[in-house]
């Protein structure tokens, strides 16, 4: 016997099931992987040069948009202005960026973007 509540999460989980299979091609095709590296623990030094990497396990056959773009972030902000790496593909896996001249902190974050962004965890940035 299925009790309110299992009824519910069972309708819930029913609705969501149509929703998702109702979104067409186009939009299920929108990639967004996940930054593997820099990671939390991860400190970088103004200058440097380093591999900004990511999971491209889950990459469907069809991507809307495959160019990719690495911002900073501090503090959840994002300095969209001054992109680390535009215009690479998304399927790399990794591109290279070098550490800009900014005040040492350590609320630091990677965002990449495909068809939207993804941050990594905070990481630190020295001198
Ligand atoms: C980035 O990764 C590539 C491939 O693994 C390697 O050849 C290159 O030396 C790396 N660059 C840096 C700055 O670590
Ligand atoms: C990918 O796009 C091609 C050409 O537009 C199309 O023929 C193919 O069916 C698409 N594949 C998937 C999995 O959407
Ligand atoms: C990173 O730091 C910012 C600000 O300190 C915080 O809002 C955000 O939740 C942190 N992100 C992670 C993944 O811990
Ligand atoms: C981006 O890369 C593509 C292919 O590598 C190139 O054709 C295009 O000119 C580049 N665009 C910019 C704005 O650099």
């Amino acid at each position: 016997m299925m009790n309110t509540f299992t009824k519910f999460i069972f309708l819930f989980m029913l609705s969501v099931v149509a929703v998702v299979s109702a979104i067409p091609i186009s939009i299920r095709d929108v990639f967004v992987p996940p930054v593997t590296y820099p990671h939390y623990g991860t400190v970088w030094k103004i200058g440097q040069h380093h591999n900004v990497t990511w999971d491209t396990s889950g990459a469907p056959v069809n991507i809307t948009n495959k160019f990719g773009l690495v911002v900073l972030a501090k503090g959840g902000l994002e300095d969209i202005d001054h992109p680390l790496a535009s215009n690479f593909s998304i399927l790399d896996g990794r591109v290279v960026v070098k550490v800009p001249d900014v005040t040492p902190g350590n609320d630091y974050a990677i965002v990449l973007f495909g068809d939207s962004g993804n941050f990594s965890p905070n990481f630190t940035i020295t001198k």
